[in-house]
């Protein structure tokens, strides 16, 4: 059913739509309320109420249209539920059969669960949930190192927002070389890739149009700038981390600006009560990886070469035995 909307009722619906991961109707039957895409700037519906969803048509909408459809409150709702029960039941048989899939199906669910927890980051019960599904994950991926590389992979190359999946992915890629390195004991390992993941959840205090936009205006940069400060406000007294690991959060750009001062030749002060250490260090560092491994909307991906050698410039000095064992690391978690 295809139907263009006026301008008042665009705006009208701007209101009241809310975008979700077109995969997400695989878990509803039917919807009360319209759906619809947003094409050429209009809405335009393209499910009626009741009417039956298939995985066909999820597939020709997210060729036709883009990865999101945009649902009524209701259905929102009602979806969210159905999406956080599904990553319960998942999260416990995580454990039973193909660790593989077990695994690639977890990180699809916390996917778009986080997609959830970005438009609601105060609700209590989505942030515990995520939370320890997403400390199940680690778990499993611990487990089972053989398929670390791989999930990584998955995440890598799937259609959600890039918010969404930066944040797992340096996550995962942290995981597997802390349990390369042997350094690091399995509660470390699993407190670091939890502060790793949630670190950029002050993001959602950012429209996600911006996240599109290569040129930002000066409230823009200073909300971008004052996200890893909003994650930690955020997720303080709501999540079991400790102090250091939030303060690891609220710092965990430290070698972005460390990178940005020797560029533009500066000195780099450390931030005040701030520590930085292997782990800090670390986390920093994927996370500049990832990010710069990957395309954004405003800007192409580099190379991994291209990045570690950006990364070099910060951590070999200081690092040189482990910088060594992450390059070594890397040539095997991104080799076919
Ligand atoms: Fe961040």
């Amino acid at each position: 059913m295809d139907q263009n909307y006026s301008a008042a009722k665009h705006n009208r619906l701007n209101l009241t739509l809310k975008p979700v991961f077109i995969g997400e109707l695989l878990f509803i039957q039917t919807l009360t309320e319209p759906a619809y895409a947003y094409e050429n700037g209009k809405f335009k519906k393209v499910i009626a109420p009741r009417e039956g969803i298939t995985s066909d048509f999820v597939r020709e909408y997210a060729q036709s249209y883009s990865s999101d459809i945009f649902l009524h409150d209701e259905d929102y709702d009602s979806l969210r539920k159905l999406l956080n029960k599904e990553l319960t039941k998942q999260t416990r048989s995580l454990s039973i059969g193909d660790a593989t899939k077990n695994a690639t199906r977890q990180v699809n669910l916390l996917s778009m669960q986080m997609s959830n927890l970005y438009k609601n980051p105060f609700d209590d019960e989505l942030l515990t949930s995520q939370f320890q599904n997403t400390k199940n994950l680690s778990s499993l991926l611990l487990n089972n190192k053989g398929i670390q590389k791989n999930i990584y992979n998955v995440l890598s190359n799937s259609k959600y927002h890039y918010t969404h999946t930066q944040p797992l992915l340096s996550s995962i890629m942290l995981l597997s070389f802390m349990q390369e390195t042997r350094l690091f004991s399995e509660k470390e390992m699993e407190g670091l890739f939890l502060t790793s993941y949630f670190k950029d959840i002050g993001m959602s205090f950012i429209p996600r149009e911006k996240f599109e936009q290569s040129h930002l205006n000066d409230f823009d940069k200073k909300l971008f700038a004052e996200h890893a400060e909003n994650s930690m406000k955020i997720l303080e007294g709501r999540v079991p981390l400790s102090n250091t690991q939030l303060n690891l959060i609220k710092n965990h750009h430290f070698l972005n600006h460390k990178i940005q001062s020797l560029v533009n030749n500066k000195d780099f002060q450390y931030p005040d009560e701030f520590l930085a250490g292997l782990e800090s260090n670390l986390v920093s560092a994927l996370d500049i990886l990832v990010a710069m491994t990957h395309d954004r909307p405003y800007r192409d991906s580099v190379s991994i070469f291209q990045s570690l050698e950006v990364l070099k410039s910060v951590l070999s000095d200081e690092y040189p035995q482990e910088f060594k064992a992450l390059v070594i690391f890397l040539k095997n978690f991104t080799s076919k």
